[in-house]
């Protein structure tokens, strides 16, 4: 049974009963309490070396002997400061113990010299989750939809330095998901949205479902 367990902002982590692995463990202020000590995973998956995304990523790494991965600027950033980095980059899909890894392009800076951002998408025992980063929409969402069967995705709706919801709503469409989990809002107020509001226009659509996870809740991926 894979979980998909929700921190806050842009940080999740995706479950079974042996393993684990976290995306963008950003933990400062999150309302759950949860410190990278308390952290058992296997990988780490990092989008970019912004504040919000790289986080706590190497304490969190450095206490599993978890493999950092990451485009190859922001992973060999990681190898200099002592990590077990796993350097990709975009269109890089690789197998790993818990499945599959497509490194997909992501817009926006990658907060690293040289770098990209990306975003993931991630065959985890079985149920596949794309993870798009921080982005704007953008067409080629629909030629991921043809490489990969995505069972859930997972976007950006905070508007300002990502997608608003009005954008995700069509990116739904292009990624052509049944089911969609919203991120990177209400850290801030600069992206401050309504999930509810988000889920209604969607589901008005009618074609997918919006799964609004609060920060420390779970849901269980089918
Ligand atoms: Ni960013
Ligand atoms: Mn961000």
């Amino acid at each position: 049974m894979v979980q998909f367990k929700y921190i806050h902002h842009s940080c999740f982590m995706l479950t079974t009963e042996k393993d684990a692995i976290i995306f963008d463990p950003y933990l400062d202020g999150n309302p759950t309490g949860v410190k990278a000590e308390d952290i058992k995973v296997s990988h780490v998956l990092v989008t970019h070396n912004h504040g919000d995304h790289l986080g706590s990523a190497y304490a969190i790494a450095k206490n599993n002997n978890a493999t950092f991965i990451s485009t190859a600027e922001v992973a060999n950033a990681a190898a200099q400061a002592g990590v077990k980095a796993f350097p990709m980059h975009l269109g890089g899909v690789l197998p790993f113990p818990f499945g599959k890894v497509r490194v997909t392009p992501a817009f926006h800076g990658s907060g690293i010299a040289g770098g990209h951002a990306c975003g993931f998408i991630v065959d985890f025992y079985g149920t596949t989750v794309y993870f798009a980063g921080d982005t704007c929409i953008f067409g080629d969402m629909s030629l991921l939809a043809k490489l990969e069967k995505i069972d859930y995705a997972v976007l950006p709706i905070g508007n300002t330095f990502t997608m608003g919801p009005e954008d995700a709503r069509l990116a739904v469409q292009l990624l052509g998901v049944k089911k969609v989990i919203p991120v990177h809002y209400n850290t801030w107020p600069k992206i401050a949205q309504d999930p509810q509001a988000f889920k209604a226009a969607v589901e008005k659509d009618g074609v997918a479902k919006v799964f609004v996870v609060a920060p420390g809740e779970s849901l269980t991926l089918d």
